[in-house]
């Protein structure tokens, strides 16, 4: 039997406040927080903030952009990373923070960005070759950090010819 069994581990760094975490990473996860504040999302009232820090040392925030047609809307990790990508092509995205503030669900564990979030992390990790830090929670709550994608979309898919 050539049948073969490959088992795959993520680590994940927790923290239970950002007292604990780099000046780095405090400054990025307090910007994807305060950027929550400008989400739009009338609809799910689920405010959600993204700050990237690209390899110049500027910070882009975004946060989630609802629509009434549900599926216009975009996420606060891709509005942030599009933007980074619109305003500075050819700059490596180093880290992204990921915070909420929600009236209507509270949280236990850091909300987990979405599979396609996921993949277009993997596409600039590929693109810039450098390794994505994934910082997800919020100030005063646990905080989950993850060192590239890899940890959130094994297996990834990449197209043809621009897998680096
Ligand atoms: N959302 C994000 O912006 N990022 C995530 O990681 C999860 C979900 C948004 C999409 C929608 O506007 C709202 O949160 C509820 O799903």
């Amino acid at each position: 039997m050539n049948m073969k069994i490959t088992h795959l581990s993520i680590k994940i760094e927790e923290y239970n406040d950002i007292a604990e975490l780099s000046e780095q990473d405090k400054t990025l996860l307090l910007k994807a927080w305060d950027a929550c504040d400008s989400a739009y999302a009338p609809y799910s009232k689920f405010n959600v903030g993204a700050a990237v820090l690209l390899a110049n040392g500027v910070v882009v925030t975004g946060n989630n952009q609802e629509n009434a047609a549900s599926p216009s809307g975009l996420c606060a990790e891709r509005v942030a990373m599009y933007y980074a990508s619109a305003q500075y092509p050819g700059i490596a995205m180093k880290a992204i923070a990921v915070a909420v503030k929600s009236e209507v669900v509270q949280l236990e564990e850091p909300a987990s960005p979405c599979g396609s979030c996921r993949q277009v992390m993997a596409e600039y990790e590929n693109l810039y070759q450098t390794k994505l830090r994934i910082i997800l929670g919020s100030p005063h709550a646990k905080i989950q950090i993850l060192d590239g994608i890899s940890s959130l979309l094994p297996l990834t898919f990449y197209a043809e010819g621009l897998k680096k």
